[in-house]
């Protein structure tokens, strides 16, 4: 995390202290450093230079307008999962032609809203949605621009709850059976079949990128057969799923430069555009989220230090057991002995926690904490659970900083609630 580094004894993001944001916009909060953004799109996009290629950044990973129009700055295009992404695309800038649309599950009214608005194409995620998506083209007098997401049966060795290649998992369409649905996509009226698809998972880190190799010779399998079988073919999807390094010590993920080496020497000859649909790489190690100690609370042979984030703000420990490196933002603590602790939030559940079992500084009721790695699934997946309000982003760009998202008041969570005329 290049870009989060002590300065003065505390921690900064980019030239900004985290502790002088902690004190104007309170706790706990997202920070988000835009030279990390920066840093990881231009490494990827630098790394298939020479090759015709397209980085449709996969919003969901966090899709903060401010974020959005930095990476639309860049020159990114979308990956988006639902309308309301598309929406957010648009209005940070993004032309709907850098978007491609996935999915197993769009309505009408999705396809409808996308077809309109001319977006560069569709991945097809089953037969159903391929002829739900011709219906809706043609009642629109419009041709929508597909790919066939195919799922390669490939193990992506990575979290059961993140790997989506397999042919048990409910993504893409089977490998056996994709000629037929691109011929049968061909043959329906309003779909110019342009494309195939493969996502095999998320934080995928094996060291010899095994995982993209297989998936990526398989596609070039299919590439070949289609083009046989007389498909005029423009673009291969890549998908998205390169790591992240979570965790200090281990050995670091794979970088953009030997994926795109792997990518081309697989699918360089074939003279297609390459699309991809990074988000975890190009967001993950560009936030954090800060945090306060609120007790210090000594159970039986065990320490919980309780901080005011909770599961509600960040859900990936919870939901996948991940791992976040824990820093003090004073860097005095750091030079104190360990102690083992776990780092717990307020909510009610015993699945609360940020950090089990850590050694980790001794902090004390109002040291501020930064959990490291935050900007990938971290804010989009909050929730108001316990009536918990979102928290702030913030984003800062070398010694400027800005809230991107003010914190949500309780008020405004309570106002969403009717009463039924029968409590009225
Ligand atoms: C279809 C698709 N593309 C891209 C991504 C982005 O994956 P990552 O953040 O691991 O790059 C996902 C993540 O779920 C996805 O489902």
């Amino acid at each position: 995390m290049l870009q989060f580094t002590y300065s003065r004894g505390v921690l900064h993001a980019e030239g900004v202290s985290l502790a002088a944001i902690a004190a104007e916009v309170g706790t706990p909060f997202y920070c988000y450093a835009t030279a990390a953004f920066e840093s990881q799109y231009r490494a990827l996009d630098s790394a298939f230079a020479g090759t015709e290629h397209l980085i449709c950044y996969a919003m969901k990973a966090n899709s903060n307008q401010a974020v959005l129009a930095t990476m639309a700055k860049l020159g990114a295009g979308m990956d988006v999962v639902s309308v309301g992404e598309l929406k957010r695309a648009l209005a940070a800038g993004v032309p709907a032609s850098k978007v491609i649309f996935a999915g197993v599950g769009k309505t009408r009214d999705e396809m409808a809203f996308a077809i309109s608005h001319d977006i560069l194409g569709f991945n097809v995620e089953s037969e159903a949605e391929l002829e739900a998506l011709s219906s809706v083209a043609v009642e629109l007098g419009k041709t929508a621009r597909i790919a066939l997401r195919v799922n390669p049966d490939v193990d992506a060795k990575t979290h059961a709850k993140i790997s989506t290649g397999k042919s048990e998992n409910k993504f893409g369409i089977p490998f056996d059976d994709a000629p037929r649905l691109m011929d049968r996509a061909r043959a329906l009226p309003g779909l110019a079949a342009v494309g195939i698809h493969m996502h095999i998972g998320s934080q995928i880190t094996d060291a010899k990128l095994s995982p993209f190799r297989d998936a990526f010779t398989l596609m070039r399998e299919l590439a070949l057969d289609l083009r046989a079988r007389g498909h005029e073919l423009e673009h291969l999807d890549l998908g998205g799923g390169l790591g992240v390094s979570y965790k200090l010590g281990n050995q670091p993920p794979p970088d953009p430069a030997a994926y795109a080496a792997v990518a081309k020497e697989v699918l360089g000859d074939l003279g297609l555009k390459l699309v991809m649909e990074p988000g975890r790489l190009l967001v993950g190690n560009a936030g954090v989220l800060v945090t306060r100690v609120t007790f210090i609370k000594e159970g039986e042979g065990r320490r919980f230090t309780i901080v005011d984030a909770a599961m509600n703000d960040l859900i990936r420990p919870t939901l996948y057991e991940a791992h976040h490196e824990i820093w003090p933002v004073s860097e005095l603590s750091r030079d104190a002995p360990m102690v083992v602790q776990d780092l717990v939030g307020p909510v009610c559940e015993t699945g609360d926690y940020i950090a089990l079992e850590r050694s980790l500084p001794p902090f004390v009721a109002g040291d501020l904490v930064a959990v490291m790695t935050a900007g990938a699934y971290g804010a989009v997946m909050a929730s108001t659970y316990n009536t918990r309000p979102l928290v702030p982003e913030v984003l800062v760009r070398g010694a400027e900083w800005a809230v991107v998202r003010p914190r949500m008041d309780v008020e405004a969570i309570i106002a969403l609630d009717r009463l039924p005329g029968w409590l009225g």
